[in-house]
């Protein structure tokens, strides 16, 4: 880990991902994200990181998706990197909060019009007969949109975790493995510039 990354984990985080971005064979922004409902039990799945910057890590689902109810119940996540060519991992922890609707509607905008009318079409996570009933739905609201704009479905956004923890692990030889964790001082929603503490863990 170079000095001048000391105490700005994004920073490294950037140096990482560019890294991972030249040497995986595909989606080097595919991320584990961990939810856990109102009782606490948890779930994981992958989701790709589409904005990273000093207030947090972003990424854009359906809000009626069954990681959107548990977000809706209990505003905190995990996240975890894997990048198996560099053998590093990074692990993100903390609250989350919606992006503005300014912010998604700018990256729904971005997208393939197929991909916006599958936002549509897509009750995510809910109980689907078959192919064909995707299918149909994607063709009702290709029709209903016609040639006309696809505006953002109000059930789809994105969300930020806003990380109070970031662990940078890298493997050594004899499973000595680096681990540098960044702990966020103060409150990780605040604007003003983040302060952050590092310590080595034992691996
Ligand atoms: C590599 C990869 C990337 C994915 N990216 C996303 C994503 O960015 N957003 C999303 O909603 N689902 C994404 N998925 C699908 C999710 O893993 C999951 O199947 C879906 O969001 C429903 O999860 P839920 O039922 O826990 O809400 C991705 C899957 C894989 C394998």
């Amino acid at each position: 880990m170079s000095e001048s990354n000391d105490r700005d984990p994004y920073a490294l985080f950037q140096d990482w991902m560019a890294e991972a971005t030249r040497s995986e064979i595909n989606d080097p922004n595919a991320m584990a994200l961990a939810t856990a409902d109102a009782q606490g039990a948890p779930s994981v799945r992958m989701v790709l990181l589409k904005g990273v910057d000093p207030r947090g890590f972003v990424f854009y689902t359906n809000t009626e998706s069954r990681k959107g109810e548990q977000l809706l119940a209990n505003a905190n996540a995990a996240l975890c990197f894997h990048w198996k060519t560099l053998k590093r991992q990074v692990r993100v922890e903390g609250a989350v909060e919606q992006v503005s609707d300014a912010e998604a509607d700018a990256y729904f905008e971005s997208r393939p019009r197929e991909s916006r009318i599958g936002a549509w079409a897509s009750q995510q996570s809910r109980p689907l007969e078959g192919r064909f009933e995707l299918e149909k739905r994607v063709a009702q609201f290709a029709a209903k949109f016609g040639l006309g704009a696809v505006p953002r479905p109000p059930h789809w956004t994105g969300f930020r975790i806003l990380p109070r923890r970031i662990e940078f692990w890298q493997d050594r030889p004899f499973r000595l493995h680096e681990r540098t964790l960044y702990l966020r001082e103060g409150d990780p929603a605040a604007q003003e510039p983040a302060r952050w503490t590092t310590e080595r863990l034992f691996p």
